[in-house]
């Protein structure tokens, strides 16, 4: 007689079965529920909530759970999720996560994590190569940078170091009330300020710098801002220059902002959580031109390659100094006496316990080649190129916020008696009634399950943003997702 499926053989089932069939087409991209919604659904099973004696539920109630947990769940692989900087989940780099689950070790010491500490090393090593950063292939020596937990993370790892060259006691005496400024344009990812308020540098120090039209940091703006923060009695500690920024994808115009930094000896960290992955296309990385100056670079595998979250780096030009600033020496876990000690990551970075989010990129990089790397991100500015030729060819249904040209479309739906748009021409009422008009949309949308579509206000009017991350995205769905736009918003304008 066949035996029974066990437990975690039927849970596989439900994981393996959304993995590889996951929703597409007409199915929901959502099933928006309110917390009571939600809590109401899981009642059936095994209740969200826990109680005081919480018992061993029975296994097809946990089966069902699962089950539960992927149907009130947003399907980010879905086609018309085009909500945020990341989707479309990789399956290969999904089964090296769950592989490196499975094997379940930290990342802290060569000791429980050889293969991973040896392909960190690789990764790393490869990555500072297409970023133009010094490498070394040599495993004895520390390589150039390390994973963090996300962009933000490894953004509060570069002020450090920034801090650390400048004043290296730092770390030993603590903070001296120095009054630091860091630099960073107005569309900058707000982790800038949430970094200097970890570090206590305070929110006060960063400053932001003007941008132009689409977003990208003013050249001609740096130098006066930095002059004006010294008059003021502040230290400029670096320059955070954002490469793909959260919004319209701007790149700032790293050549000047190193030639600033390099006059001045400040850190320049480049944020390229978002768009550092234009270096894997030889068509879009002249974007990071200038890059190989600069003295730290956070990327995001997690957002434009599909590893899932979180898969980040911080790329550093001096690897050494990782050790001079986070090193503390644990004699109970970096032992100096054990075998391959210098190989053990732990000490150059913050944390103790690490995930290994190398294994998912190292297997699907392996699996897809530098060439299918490029063309997830060649695929995707196409996608963006063809939702912006629609726009153009919109006769004004359309208009742009910012245009772009990476992978990111800003776009407004025009009434039927406001075309041709002219944003300064708006009066008061027509303006909130645009600007109310995504977020309808956006509800409508997960009302019906039909898409998830991005909105921002840009100079204070909201705008569609659509982002094009997943592979499995065709110029059907972007029109598709343009038709939705289009329905809902024509009801919502006329109701
Ligand atoms: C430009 C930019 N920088 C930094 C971040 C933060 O990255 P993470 O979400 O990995 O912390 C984001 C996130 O969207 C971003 O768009």
């Amino acid at each position: 007689m066949r035996e029974q499926p066990t437990l975690v053989e039927r849970l596989i089932d439900e994981v393996r079965s959304h993995l590889l069939t996951p929703p597409t087409g007409d199915d929901r991209v959502v099933r928006f529920g309110n917390p009571e919604e939600i809590a109401a659904a899981f009642a059936e099973t095994v209740s969200l909530e826990f109680r005081d004696d919480e018992p061993a539920h029975e296994p097809g109630r946990v089966v069902d759970a699962a089950r539960q947990v992927i149907d009130w769940s947003v399907a980010t692989t879905h086609p018309r999720f085009v909500n945020q900087n990341f989707a479309g989940a990789d399956p290969i780099g999904v089964v090296g996560d769950w592989l490196g689950a499975a094997l379940n070790t930290t990342g802290a010491t060569y000791e429980v994590a050889p293969v991973f500490t040896l392909m960190e090393h690789a990764v790393l090593d490869k990555l500072a190569r297409l970023a133009g950063f010094p490498t070394t292939s040599d495993v004895h020596h520390p390589p150039p940078g390390m994973f963090c937990p996300g962009g933000s993370v490894g953004l509060l790892f570069a002020l450090q170091l920034a801090r650390h060259r400048l004043d290296p006691d730092v770390t030993r005496r603590g903070a001296d009330g120095t009054r630091y400024a860091v630099f960073v344009s107005e569309a900058g990812h707000y982790s800038t300020r949430k970094s200097a308020a970890l570090l206590g540098l305070g929110t006060d120090a960063v400053v932001p710098v003007a941008v132009d039209r689409d977003g990208a940091m003013r050249p001609e703006a740096l130098g006066p801002a930095i002059d004006s923060t010294v008059a003021a009695g502040r230290v400029p500690l670096a320059v955070v220059a954002t490469a793909g920024t959260t919004v319209t994808a701007a790149f700032d115009p790293l050549p000047s902002i190193a030639d600033e930094c390099t006059a001045r000896g400040l850190w320049l960290h480049v944020d390229g959580a978002y768009g550092g992955s234009a270096l894997f296309s030889a068509g879009q990385r002249e974007r990071l031109d200038g890059l190989e100056r600069a003295d730290s670079l956070v990327w995001d595998l997690h957002k434009m390659m599909g590893m899932t979250q979180q898969c980040s780096v911080l790329l550093v030009r001096e690897p050494e100094q990782l050790d001079a600033c986070f090193a503390a020496r644990a004699d109970y876990l970096f032992q100096p006496d054990k075998r391959n000690g210098e190989l053990d990551a732990g000490d150059r970075t913050f944390q103790c316990g690490r995930r290994t989010d190398v294994v998912k990129l190292w297997l699907a990089w392996k699996a897809h080649g530098d060439a299918g790397m490029t063309a997830r991100v060649d695929h995707a500015v196409a996608l963006a190129d063809h939702v912006r030729n629609r726009v153009e060819a919109s006769d004004g249904r359309f208009a742009f916020v910012v245009r772009g040209d990476f992978t990111n479309t800003c776009v407004l739906w025009v009434p039927p008696e406001l075309r041709p748009l002219r944003v300064e021409a708006l009066d008061d009422s027509q303006r909130a009634r645009l600007h109310a008009l995504a977020p309808a949309v956006k509800a409508r949308m997960q009302d019906d399950g039909t898409a998830m579509v991005g909105y921002q206000p840009v100079d204070g009017l909201n705008c569609f943003r659509l982002l094009f991350m997943n592979p499995a995205v065709t110029t059907t769905d972007a029109d598709t997702l343009l038709s939705l736009i289009d329905r809902y918003a024509t009801e919502q304008w006329s109701s």
